[in-house]
């Protein structure tokens, strides 16, 4: 009887397996336990003849080991398998995904004006940010005693020297400067970059900002291509049905020039406070390429005529984010930059 119910257990120890620490438990108080198969299989052993007991002693001794062993066997490999029970590691939880990075929302501007842009042929040229008195200067027709030339305006680097005053570039006409010294016309191309102006940082100004101007030179240009060019750049960039005028002004290198403001994007008119109530909203500056200028680099000007336009990105930026304060742009403040997160990589 006894050897039976050992041969038939033996049999159900041999084929168990498991690696859920709950059923190992369950056999563990099966076999092992106080009121276990094995306590039960000892107590009846205990009665049965003295030659039985011979016999039976080994296969029972046998088999109790046979039990620990298997109990042992499991509980190791549950034990690498669950390593949360000791080391608080859990292989089997997502990993940690990587947070996608955002363009910074200047970035994102210059790069939407330079593909607007980019559609009507202009490409894109740049400069150096240290630039000499002609460049920045004399060449655009600046007149020696301008007060655009003076300390309060201008950071400059060296006063005097072969090259005239070396500055931070006050604005990216520069480019232009050295774009027509450097080819033959036509000319057709923006100038994106950064630019310095000695101003007291606050909400409103900055001592450096981004600027985007372009320059269209060939023959028969007039006031109309300008005034088309800059139409279809508002309409891709503030949508369709955005306003446009022309205010007369003045800059020494455009002749006629203008300021172009466009109906405020944020009321569309009505009237808030971005427009200061007016339903317009100044974003560039404009006009005819001034013979001189022209001369100054060589070109012929009774042969060519051009337009010029300049804008400021943060100002773009701010029509269209709502961002009021300059100087965030500048600080790296994580939680404001990660708000401006593009499909665009
Ligand atoms: N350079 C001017 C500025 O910095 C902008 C401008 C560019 C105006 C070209 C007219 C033509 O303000």
């Amino acid at each position: 009887m006894l050897q039976d119910k050992i041969t038939q257990y033996t049999a159900e120890i041999n084929a168990f397996s498991t690696a859920n620490a709950d059923e190992l438990e369950q056999f563990r108080i099966k076999f092992l336990g106080t009121k276990g198969i094995i306590k039960d299989i000892f107590d009846e052993f205990k009665a049965v003849s003295p030659e039985e007991k011979r016999s039976l002693g080994k296969v029972l001794n046998e088999f109790k080991q046979l039990a620990e062993a298997k109990y042992q066997t499991l509980k190791e490999q549950s034990e690498v398998a669950d390593t949360s029970t000791d080391s608080g590691l859990d292989l089997t939880l997502p990993g940690e995904g990587f947070e996608v990075g955002s363009r910074h929302p200047l970035a994102l501007v210059r790069r939407e004006i330079i593909e607007i842009f980019n559609k009507l042929g202009f490409v894109v040229a740049e400069g150096p940010e240290i630039e000499d008195d002609w460049h920045n200067f004399s060449a655009l027709n600046f007149p020696e005693e301008h007060p655009a030339r003076d300390m309060q305006d201008t950071f400059f680097i060296r006063k005097g020297g072969e090259n005239g005053d070396i500055a931070l570039r006050t604005h990216t006409s520069s480019v232009q400067v050295r774009m027509m010294e450097a080819g033959k016309p036509p000319f057709r191309a923006i100038m994106p970059g950064r630019v310095y102006r000695n101003e007291a940082i606050s909400a409103r100004a900055h001592c450096f900002f981004h600027q985007v101007e372009g320059l269209y030179v060939d023959e028969n240009v007039s006031f109309a291509d300008l005034k088309q060019t800059l139409f279809y750049f508002v309409q891709e960039l503030y949508g369709e049905g955005t306003k446009v005028r022309f205010r007369p002004s003045y800059f020494p290198f455009t002749e006629p020039s203008a300021e172009m403001d466009i109906s405020c994007t944020i009321c569309k008119g009505d009237g808030c406070q971005m427009c200061k109530h007016s339903g317009w909203v100044e974003i560039l500056g404009c006009g005819m390429v001034d013979p001189n200028v022209l001369d100054n680099c060589n070109i012929d000007s009774k042969k060519y005529s051009g337009f010029a336009f300049g804008m400021g990105i943060e100002r773009i930026a701010n029509l269209k984010f709502e961002i009021k304060d300059l100087r965030l742009f500048s600080e790296n403040d994580a939680r404001f930059l990660k708000q401006y997160k593009t499909s665009l990589i």
